[in-house]
C-alpha cells in the first residue's frame, strides 16, 4: 500500500509519517516537499527514527507536471495533504502567495486524485476557520469568515473538498481541524522548527528558555480567564499525527469533519509555569497590551472524533513541555 504524505517534512507532517510507520511498517509511504519550510536534515531524523530509508521527492505542489509523473508512477491508496504556507501574519502581508500555494497547490493535487482514482484524502484544516465562534468549537458550527487570508485558503479548501467529495462518490474526505499543535516527538530528533522568530506560543517560550530570545510578551492579562491571559487548547503533535492513523482507519464514505483538540483550554500563563516546572528552568515574561483580533478562549469539542474515530489525545500539558524543551535542547 502507498501512501503520499504531502509536506511531510514540516512539523506535524513528519511525526504523522512515523505514526503512519508504526501502524502500517509495510506500507511504502512517499514525502514530496519544496522544502520551503523545512529542512533536510529532517529526513535524516526520520530514518534514525524508523531504521528505515525514506522516499522523499522534492516536488512542489504548484508543479503539476511532476505530480501528474509521481501520481502515475505509484497507484496511491490514500493521500495526507500537509503542504502548505501557515504563518497567519505573512498572509496578510503577502495574500497572493498564500492563495497560489495553500489553494493552487490543493487543485492540483486534487486533479491528480481524481485522474488516478483516489479514494482517501485527508486535509490539514484548522481552527482558524470557526473565526470568531464561541468554544467548545463543534464541527457543525458555521465555516465563518477567518481573520485572515491563512485562514481563509484553509475554509476555502475545505469547500473545494466538500464540493469534490460530493460530485465525486468514491473519492472520500476527511478534513482534520487542528487546534494547536506544540512538542516533539519523544526522540527529541523531530520537532517544530520556525524559519525566524516564533509566531507560536511553545516555539517562542522554547527560544526564550535558550536565552535565544529575551523575553515572552504575552499579549492581554485582562481577559475573562482564569488569570487574564487568553485560552488555548494545546495538543500534543503525536496525539495530532495519531488522529491522523485513526481518521484513515475509520473512514467511511463521503465528507467528514473532525476537531483534534483535547476538549480542554490552558491559559498562556498555565503554559508558561508548567513549563518552567516540568524544565526546571525560568521563562522570563512580560505582559503587555491585548492584540487585535484575539479570541479570549478558543477549544475544541472533540466527541465526535472520540466517538467516531475511536481516538482522544492521551499525552499532558507536562508531556508537551517536556518533549517540546528536549528537542529545542538537542536541536533547536
Ligand atoms: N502547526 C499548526 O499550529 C497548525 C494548526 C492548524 C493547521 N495547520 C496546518 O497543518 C499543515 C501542516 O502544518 P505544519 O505545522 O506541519 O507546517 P510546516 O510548515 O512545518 O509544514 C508544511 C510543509 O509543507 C511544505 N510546503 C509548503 N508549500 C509547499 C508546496 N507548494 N509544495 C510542496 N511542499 C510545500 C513546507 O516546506 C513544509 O515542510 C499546514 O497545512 C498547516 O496550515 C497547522
Amino acid at each position: 500500500m502507498n501512501i503520499l504524505i504531502t509536506g511531510g517534512i514540516g512539523f506535524i507532517g513528519s511525526h504523522t509519517y512515523i505514526s503512519l510507520y508504526e501502524r502500517y511498517p509495510e506500507a511504502q509511504l512517499v514525502i514530496i516537499d519544496n522544502l520551503a519550510n523545512s529542512s533536510p536534515r529532517t529526513i535524516e531524523r526520520l530514518k534514525k527514527i524508523t531504521c528505515k530509508s525514506v522516499l522523499f521527492f522534492p516536488i512542489d505542489l504548484r508543479d503539476e507536471q511532476a505530480l501528474t509523473k509521481l501520481f502515475h508512477a505509484y497507484r496511491f491508496h490514500s493521500v495526507f495533504h500537509f503542504a502548505g504556507y501557515k504563518a497567519v501574519g505573512e498572509s496578510i502581508t503577502n495574500p497572493l502567495e498564500y492563495y497560489v500555494n495553500n489553494v493552487q497547490g490543493t487543485f492540483n493535487l486534487l486533479r491528480c486524485c481524481l485522474l488516478y482514482q483516489i479514494e482517501r484524502f485527508i486535509f490539514s484544516s484548522s481552527a482558524t476557520v470557526y473565526g470568531d465562534g464561541n468554544s467548545p468549537l463543534k464541527e457543525n458550527a458555521p465555516l465563518l469568515p477567518a481573520s485572515n487570508p491563512y485562514g481563509q485558503t484553509k475554509a476555502m479548501c475545505e469547500r473545494i473538498l466538500m464540493d469534490v467529495a460530493a460530485a465525486n462518490p468514491g473519492f472520500n474526505v476527511t478534513i482534520l481541524r487542528y487546534f494547536n499543535p506544540v512538542g516533539a516527538h519523544e526522540s527529541g530528533l523531530i520537532g517544530e522548527v520556525p524559519a525566524s522568530v516564533p509566531n507560536n506560543l511553545m516555539p517562542y517560550i522554547t527560544k526564550v528558555a535558550k536565552g535565544d530570545l529575551p523575553v515572552l510578551h504575552i499579549f492581554g492579562g485582562d481577559y475573562p480567564t482564569v488569570d487574564g491571559t487568553g485560552i488555548r487548547d494545546y495538543i500534543h503533535v503525536m496525539d495530532v499525527a495519531e488522529g491522523h492513523v485513526a481518521a484513515l482507519e475509520h473512514l467511511t464514505p463521503g465528507y467528514h469533519i473532525y476537531n483534534l483538540g483535547t476538549g480542554s483550554g490552558t491559559s498562556v500563563l498555565q503554559l508558561v509555569n508548567a513549563f518552567e516546572q516540568v524544565n526546571e528552568i525560568k521563562v522570563p515574561y512580560q505582559i503587555v497590551n491585548r492584540r487585535s483580533g484575539d479570541n479570549p478562549s478558543i477549544y475544541a469539542d472533540v466527541g465526535k472524533a472520540e466517538s467516531e474515530l475511536q481516538w482522544r489525545a492521551r499525552r499532558t500539558i507536562e508531556d508537551m513541555c517536556r518533549d517540546a524543551w528536549n528537542f529545542e535542547k538537542q536541536d533547536g
